[in-house]
């Protein structure tokens, strides 16, 4: 979590921040900061809130600098006021930090003692002042980092200005992101790219361990012994419009928007004579998967979801055992995974700090592992032993939707494979499932995004209550984890999910005067079974919301109904997310929530 950015060049380093700033906002947005360097010195600039709020200050300030360093926070040592915005500066040293140092108070407690005194809570200035004290020490600062960082346990990416150093920004990272971009005759520092892409779409990624030296004129990066090390130049396929609004309210509708084309990019080059082909994204990965003992997949939030349904697929189709495990669990409980297993890494930043230290469990463990990732080159793609990238661009809304979409559609291609693979399925079923993938569902989503105010009476009603219930069995029981956590992330409505068939076990005694229940039957089979349950919540009062293939739905199947315009399982069951992203985007638009900014969250978890 959290933003960091830093510029050197020819440009008003004021403006390329705060517009990296703005860029990275959906990573945290409790507090923002910078420093320029302005006619010699150093000037910070912080304001607790948005960055739009630093914009107002920094414009009153007649910084003119072309060196400087910016922030945009989301609090995890210390509450999100004006005192705990980075930058943060100690002694020569000033510096912006993504990431957690674990044993700060430690340190804290050594450099008190030295006569350090620090007017934050927070890790990042101990960080600052630890480097102060070694610079003070070693008199050279790469080393003066060096050391430092060697006693820091924990994540950080650090971008910092030291004083006698005017033209220069030294950079470090263990663990969390960061990028270093390249211009003519300039440098940027970022948690990703999108910061820069207004800019350059050069850059190189420092490896966990690098330490920076960032100048207009060169970048030099050093490993942890302090050797000079090349990095490998990379050159992003994103450009700037991707990550704009182009003309929608909000980035969520956006994307959700994007959907049928990003389905579209994942597929494209995965299919071979009708049937899913993964043979372009590393060498056996379905034969592997299709002869392991088990396969495991592991996410985090909407990623989690989507691994449900890889987990759901997968077993109905493939008869291969599955379990989908949340990352934050699978890392502590020493889970039951050998050489014989394969675990797929699902994340659409490949960064989610939990789920980068399951793959490596994996990994430890001896397993085969798979990352299914957006971010090119973040960490889990890279850690992985092969990754499968879903080509959605750039996602900004902190609500996850089109990644979602992609995912799922990857773990469907893949789960048909394994089962073509191993003879589960015949040919003709996996040209069927394939095609429905690559054309209907496309198709039924675009129609869905276009819906001309169905879904936005809906939400009207559901925007009246201050809880709601999400239903399902089969695939849709996933559907309604989905659907639930979208609703209450953007608008705050206290939200459950639960299989059908538990609302007599307990919950029912929730369901009272127009409390709204939302089920979704896309496995036909269960249509009736689904109805039954909803018909329960029915007879307590509640205000049923009925979701379906088109074919099989009628009007009188809930006070309202959303017809799915396609017609098999699982395509139908993705289509279902999307009327549910749909339904939570309108509903939060009603309420007035800040919908692709949510209050407390971040796009990027890189804490655990
Ligand atoms: O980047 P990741 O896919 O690893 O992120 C995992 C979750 O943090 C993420 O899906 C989160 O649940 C979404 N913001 C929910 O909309």
């Amino acid at each position: 979590m959290c933003g960091i950015i830093g510029y050197t060049g020819k440009r008003n380093a004021k403006d390329v921040i705060l517009s990296g700033l703005f860029s990275l906002e959906y990573r945290g947005y409790d507090s923002a900061g910078m420093a320029v360097v302005s006619e010699g010195k150093t000037v910070t600039v912080k304001t607790a809130g948005k960055v739009k709020m630093l914009e107002n200050a920094a414009n009153s300030l007649n910084l003119c600098g072309s060196i400087g360093i910016g922030h945009t926070r989301w609090a995890t040592h210390g509450a999100p006021t004006f005192e705990n915005a980075h930058p943060h500066t100690q002694g020569r040293v000033t510096l912006v930090h993504n990431g957690i140092i674990e044993n700060y108070a430690k340190i804290k407690t050594a450099l008190e003692k030295e006569g350090y005194r620090f007017s934050s809570e927070t890790d990042t200035e101990v960080a600052a002042a630890l480097i102060d004290s070694r610079l003070s020490a070693e008199g050279d600062p790469l080393k003066a980092i060096g050391s430092a960082t060697e006693k820091m346990r924990g994540s950080f990416a650090f971008a910092m200005i030291i004083e006698g150093f005017p033209n220069v920004i030294f950079a470090a990272r263990r663990d969390s992101p960061l990028i270093i971009g390249t211009g003519e005759e300039e440098a940027f520092i970022a948690s990703d790219i999108t910061a820069i892409l207004k800019y350059t779409r050069n850059y190189l990624i420092p490896e966990s361990g690098d330490i920076a030296r960032v100048t207009s004129d060169g970048i030099s990066v050093f490993d942890s012994d302090l050797l000079p090390v090349a990095r490998e130049k990379k050159v992003s396929v994103w450009d700037t419009e991707s990550a704009e609004k182009g003309g929608y309210p909000h980035f969520m509708l956006k994307e959700i928007n994007e959907e049928p084309t990003a389905i579209k990019n994942v597929i494209s080059g995965r299919i071979k004579n009708g049937v899913p082909d993964f043979s372009g994204d590393g060498e056996n990965i379905v034969a592997r998967l299709a002869s392991t003992d088990r396969i495991f997949t592991v996410a985090c939030g909407t990623a989690m979801h989507a691994g449900l349904f890889g987990k759901y697929i997968t077993e109905k189709l493939a008869r291969r055992p599955c379990e989908c495990e949340l990352a934050s669990e699978f890392r502590y409980k020493n889970p039951i995974v050998g050489k014989d297993d394969a675990v797929i890494v699902i994340s659409q930043s490949g960064e989610t700090a939990d789920s980068l230290a399951a793959l490596r469990l994996a990994k430890e463990k001896g397993a085969f592992t798979l990352g299914i990732v957006n971010v090119a080159a973040s960490s889990i793609a890279r850690e992985a032993d092969n990754v499968i990238y879903t080509r959605a661009g750039p996602e900004i809304a902190v609500a996850s939707t089109k990644a979602f979409t992609v995912q799922a559609t990857v773990m469907t291609l893949l789960s048909v494979a394994i089962a073509l693979e191993s003879g589960k399925i015949d040919a003709e079923t996996a040209k069927r499932i394939t095609s429905e993938l690559s054309y209907e569902l496309p198709e039924a989503i675009k129609i869905l995004a276009g819906d001309d105010g169905h879904i936005k009476k809906i939400a009207a009603e559901i925007s009246k209550s201050e809880n709601a219930f999400f239903i399902g069995r089969g695939i849709d029981r996933y559907a309604a984890e989905e659907g639930s956590l979208k609703l209450k992330e953007i608008s705050y409505i206290h939200s459950e999910a639960y299989a059908a068939g538990e609302l007599k076990h307990g919950t029912l005694s929730l369901i009272g005067e127009g409390v709204p229940v939302i089920a979704s039957a896309c496995d036909r089979a269960l249509y009736e079974k689904t109805k039954a349950g909803l018909s329960e919540a029915k007879a307590r009062g509640a205000m049923t919301v009925f979701v379906s293939p088109a074919d099989i739905c009628t009007e009188k199947d809930g006070d309202f109904v959303i017809a799915l315009p396609c017609i098999s399982e699982y395509i139908a069951a993705i289509s279902a997310v999307t009327a549910y992203q749909l339904l939570a985007y309108h509903t939060a638009v009603m309420r007035k929530t800040d919908v692709d900014m949510p209050k407390n969250l971040a796009k990027s978890v890189t804490v655990e």
